[in-house]
């Protein structure tokens, strides 16, 4: 970018950036995103891009379904506000926890609202502790996520997210929260190690953390069935099995956070679903709105909801809620959303052309950058190494994506560098032409790149 328009310079002057490097984004100014249609959308200079990311890994059914902007404009008419604190509520917010226990075949029994992924997080900790505090075990506190796992920004769900940007400056994790090792097992298997023996030595990390902290003090496992911003890792085989295990011989809830995985992604409606994952709680957010407006949920088995509701009598109420907590317009679009995720059948679109993606990408395992392609339905990414032999990584980490990251705005394709990982993750409206379409620009991208090299 040359010179910056006065949009630009007002966004410089005026906004601090999640996620963004302050100095460089008053030096180059951003992108201005002015509309979107289908799985478009068009900056202020009407250049056209894929949304390779859905936006934040949350737009299912594209950037202009009208039938979300009705079901929020009928809403808004209605009822634009009401609260769901002290034995009030709207039709919105109880349809829509219906809609999503019935979505679970009956494992999840009630749903709690709140507006981002971060605080819902927030809340199953609270949950978690009040749980325990119920069951007179005021010990049993301490959480255990995965390193690159990522569960939000709040102070305690950053703890929980094991990348070292969220912990930096931010005097973070806090002393509940642990981490144990990251089941990436192109990284982290060892030289003759099958998956299945490495599944079994990542279920042995997590024994070994538990017994070092001791069982009585440790109360959940958190973990996202795929993980997604900390690089696209897959789960290796018979991973979740092996950690259930773990966990439930501790007496430890366990929490899938579905907030990318929800409603789609992986080409069934939960990742749950797909690795045969129990969970006591459950996250859901982004997809459920196709995030046209903020909501997430946190759905409670029997088990965990009997305790809560009981403990909740004992003390006099169950002190926690915001005040947008199931907001009438975002539950109205999220069960429209939904109902639009039925009709047109997004999850087994998710599943099909979720192979075309996961086809298109293998196709470039022999590039000489590529070191790893990984994904499943709609989901993916492109490891990136400087050597693929001994899978060397770039020096510095990271540069190399940044690279790719930056050059695909010039072929009109949106994608996240993750370190040197290239996540993929359109919306689960994409047609196959449109998966080739993307491939193909991020391929060309990819020579370009290698040629600079
Ligand atoms: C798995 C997972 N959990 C939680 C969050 C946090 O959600 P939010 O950004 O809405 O706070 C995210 C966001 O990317 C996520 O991917």
């Amino acid at each position: 970018m040359t010179s910056l328009s006065p949009a630009q310079q007002r966004d410089i002057t005026y906004q601090l950036h999640p996620y963004t490097n302050a100095v460089k984004h008053s030096q180059i100014g951003p992108r201005i995103i002015e509309r979107g249609e289908g799985i478009y959308v068009f900056d202020d200079q009407g250049k056209q891009y894929i949304e390779g990311m859905a936006g934040l890994w949350s737009v299912a059914v594209g950037f202009n379904e009208q039938r979300l902007v009705d079901a929020a404009q009928r809403q808004m008419q209605k009822l634009p506000f009401y609260h769901t604190f002290t034995h009030k509520t709207h039709t919105p917010s109880i349809e829509l926890a219906e809609r999503l226990v019935q979505c679970t075949n009956g494992q999840m029994s009630t749903a709690f609202f709140t507006n981002s992924g971060s605080e819902a997080n927030d809340t199953v900790i609270k949950m978690v502790w009040y749980y325990n505090n119920a069951l007179n075990r005021p010990e049993k506190k301490k959480i255990i996520a995965r390193n690159r796992g990522y569960h939000g920004v709040t102070v305690a769900s950053a703890s929980l997210t094991g990348l070292a940007p969220n912990h930096r400056g931010f005097d973070l994790p806090l002393p509940a929260m642990k981490h144990t090792t990251c089941p990436h097992y192109y990284r982290e298997g060892r030289p003759g190690e099958t998956e299945e023996d490495f599944a079994t030595r990542m279920a042995s990390d997590l024994e070994a953390l538990i017994l070092r902290e001791g069982p009585e003090t440790v109360a959940a496992f958190i973990g996202e069935p795929v993980m997604g911003a900390g690089g696209v890792i897959m789960p290796p085989n018979t991973y979740w099995d092996k950690i259930q295990a773990v966990c439930r011989k501790y007496d430890m809830l366990i929490i899938a956070d579905e907030v990318i995985t929800g409603f789609g992604r992986l080409g069934t409606l939960f990742g749950s679903e797909k690795y045969r994952i129990q969970p006591d709680i459950m996250v859901l957010s982004k997809q459920i709105t196709s995030s046209y407006l903020p909501l997430a949920a946190v759905l409670l088995n029997d088990k965990v909801n009997a305790v809560i509701t009981r403990q909740s009598g004992e003390l006099g109420t169950f002190g926690h809620g915001y005040t947008a907590s199931g907001h009438p317009v975002a539950t109205a679009v999220a069960i429209e959303n939904l109902n639009i995720i039925q009709e047109k059948g997004l999850v087994d679109n998710a599943a099909s052309t979720g192979q075309v993606l996961q086809t298109a990408l293998r196709a470039l395992a022999d590039h000489p950058l590529v070191g790893e392609v990984r994904g499943t339905g709609l989901i993916a990414a492109v490891e990136l190494v400087a050597d693929k032999g001994s899978r060397r990584p770039f020096d510095p980490l990271g540069s190399v994506g940044a690279a790719v990251y930056e050059r695909a705005h010039e072929h009109g394709l949106l994608v996240r560098g993750i370190q040197d990982s290239i996540a993929f993750c359109p919306p689960l409206i994409i047609t196959e032409s449109q998966v080739h379409d993307m491939v193909d620009r991020f391929a060309t991208t990819l020579d370009e790149v290698h040629k600079t090299l």
